[in-house]
């Protein structure tokens, strides 16, 4: 085996420069014990180099630490007690007595362990959130050499990757492997760590591996579901509790809402998840949603109050209660909060009255439906709406007979016909009919008509020889 070497000059060999390429020889006729070397960096080395042939003048080792003058002896000890070449490349040759010379190269292998390995996140510190993909570095520092360094790569122990090194450099260099990974809830508290081994094959030390340290880190999740929290049923006066509880890291804050007062905060026990109520009124009856949130995201679930034996009310009172008013009147009612409030205020369909009195000088509106609304801490939002019934009296009350004139004939029947004129509301009006003074008929209507109308009745009567001079009467009567 022959090849080309171009090697450096060394003293006391102006001779060996150039080994010309060519299958000159068969074989050079040099044997080397050991035959290859795995050495660590600074240990002492030693092989002897020695030729089966006969006809040599003389042998030597080249090498930048340890080399040897041409020896006219059979074999040379290339050795050194301090190897601190890495790039080293020991050269035993050989002078046979016809001038050739011949030589063979000893592969050694220097190595060193690193010197630390670590592990760290890549451009990120703290708590990882789940779902997102993170890089980990693992430093491996002054090792050589790089292509006989495995790195792997354990989650806990479980082995998750594992990388080797193809540059073929033999001086001791910083390397790093780098490993993704996406973090997933309930992973909380999960161990990264990575390992650096020399594989110097069988010639080489027992493994040697050094470990970084354990990386652990808490994985962030969003709050998800709302456990523990159900719809409860009490009986009046007796307390409750809502329990609300959720998953999520952080720890997720509670917050407490009612249906009535989406945007008021109820009072909860320092932010816990659990709302009390010390004595249940018909004031608490309703949907309570309780909110579970943290950094990441939030939640929220409904639980129904019953509460047995007690209507849903609102803390409102109005005074007066209910009102009847003449329209074009003037109208004053006040709204009083019964328990302790943060809003009140007047609303009349529409339009928002911001007064907990509602005044006005000439009510010209029919169809008004005016209202006090207000929003109680504990309770939420509710409204009263105010009891109103705008009236008018009739323009006119007239009767007549229909279809005749003049006297009337013993034993017809005649139809009497009232009309009312522009009257409201329909549905209060009761028309009573006499006969001198003794009442005949009422009549009321079921119809609701907010608005004036007119109206009109009609009573059949047959006349007797008695009823002569008898006078007929319509009434129109609101019954307020
Ligand atoms: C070197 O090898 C030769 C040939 O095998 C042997 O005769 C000699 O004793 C060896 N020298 C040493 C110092 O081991
Ligand atoms: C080997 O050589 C290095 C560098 O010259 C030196 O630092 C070290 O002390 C030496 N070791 C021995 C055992 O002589
Ligand atoms: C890893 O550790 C777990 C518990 O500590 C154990 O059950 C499992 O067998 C181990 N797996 C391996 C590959 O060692
Ligand atoms: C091998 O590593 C050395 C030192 O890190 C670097 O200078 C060289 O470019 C690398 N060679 C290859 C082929 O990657
Ligand atoms: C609320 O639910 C949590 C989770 O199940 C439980 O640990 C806690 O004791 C409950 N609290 C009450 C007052 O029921
Ligand atoms: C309360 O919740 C129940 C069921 O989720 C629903 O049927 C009801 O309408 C809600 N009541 C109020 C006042 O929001
Ligand atoms: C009405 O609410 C106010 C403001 O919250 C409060 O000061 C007052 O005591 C309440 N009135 C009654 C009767 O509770
Ligand atoms: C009523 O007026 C008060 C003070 O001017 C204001 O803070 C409040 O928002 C008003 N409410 C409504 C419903 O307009
Ligand atoms: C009353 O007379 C009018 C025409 O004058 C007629 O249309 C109507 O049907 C009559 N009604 C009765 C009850 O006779
Ligand atoms: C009509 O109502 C009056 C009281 O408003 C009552 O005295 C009278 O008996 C009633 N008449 C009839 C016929 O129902």
């Amino acid at each position: 085996m022959c090849e080309i070497i171009f090697s450096r000059i060394f003293l006391g060999f102006p001779l060996l420069l150039w080994i010309a390429g060519g299958p000159t020889h068969a074989a050079c006729p040099i044997e080397l014990n050991p035959l290859t070397l795995v050495v660590r960096y600074g240990d002492s080395v030693s092989v002897n180099c020695s030729t089966t042939s006969i006809d040599y003048e003389g042998m030597g080792w080249e090498a930048t630490l340890g080399g040897t003058a041409l020896k006219e002896v059979n074999y040379v000890i290339w050795n050194v007690e301090n190897l601190t070449d890495w790039t080293i490349q020991p050269v035993c040759y050989l002078t046979q007595k016809d001038g050739e010379q011949c030589l063979k190269k000893f592969p050694v292998i220097l190595y060193k362990t690193p010197g630390s390995v670590s592990v760290s996140p890549q451009s990120h510190s703290g708590p990882m959130v789940e779902g997102t993909e993170y890089q980990l570095q693992c430093d491996i520092q002054n090792v050589a050499p790089l292509r006989s360094l495995v790195v792997k790569w354990y989650k806990g122990n479980e082995t998750v990757k594992t990388e080797t090194f193809h540059n073929s450099t033999r001086i001791p260099v910083d390397v790093f492997s780098t490993l993704n990974i996406t973090p997933r809830r309930f992973e909380d508290e999960v161990k990264y760590r990575c390992e650096a081994e020399l594989d110097l094959g069988p010639k080489g030390p027992l493994a040697s591996v050094l470990s970084s340290q354990t990386l652990h880190f808490a994985v962030y999740f969003p709050p998800q579901n709302i456990l523990e929290l159900r719809d409860t049923e009490v009986d009046v006066g007796s307390p409750t509790g809502l329990n609300c509880s959720s998953d999520g890291n952080p720890r997720p804050e509670y917050s407490w809402t009612y249906h009535r007062a989406p945007n008021v905060k109820l009072r909860n026990n320092d932010g816990g998840s659990l709302l009390t109520i010390e004595q249940t009124t018909g004031e608490n009856i309703g949907n309570y949603t309780c909110h579970a949130s943290n950094t990441l995201g939030k939640v929220f679930k409904i639980a129904r109050v019953s509460v047995r034996g007690a209507e849903p009310v609102c803390p409102i009172k109005l005074i007066p209660e209910s009102v009847v008013v003449k329209y074009g009147s003037p109208i004053s009612v006040s709204c009083r909060n019964t328990t302790s409030v943060e809003e009140i205020y007047w609303t009349t369909g529409p339009e928002v009255v911001n007064d907990t009195t509602w005044s006005v000088l000439e009510l010209l509106d029919w169809d008004i439906r005016p209202g006090c609304k207000a929003t109680f801490q504990g309770i939420g939002r509710c409204s009263k709406p105010l009891h109103i019934t705008v009236y008018k009296t009739p323009d006119s009350v007239s009767i007549s007979v229909l279809n005749h004139s003049g006297p009337m004939v013993e034993g017809t029947q005649y139809q009497l016909q009232c009309d009312i004129q522009n009257i409201a509301p329909l549905q209060n009006l009761v028309v009573k009919w006499y006969k001198g003074n003794e009442p005949l008929d009422n009549v009321t209507y079921s119809t609701v008509s907010k608005t004036p109308v007119d109206v009109s009745d009609t009573l059949m009567v047959s006349s007797s020889r008695d009823d002569d001079g008898a006078q007929y009467r319509c009434r129109a009567e609101l019954d307020l």
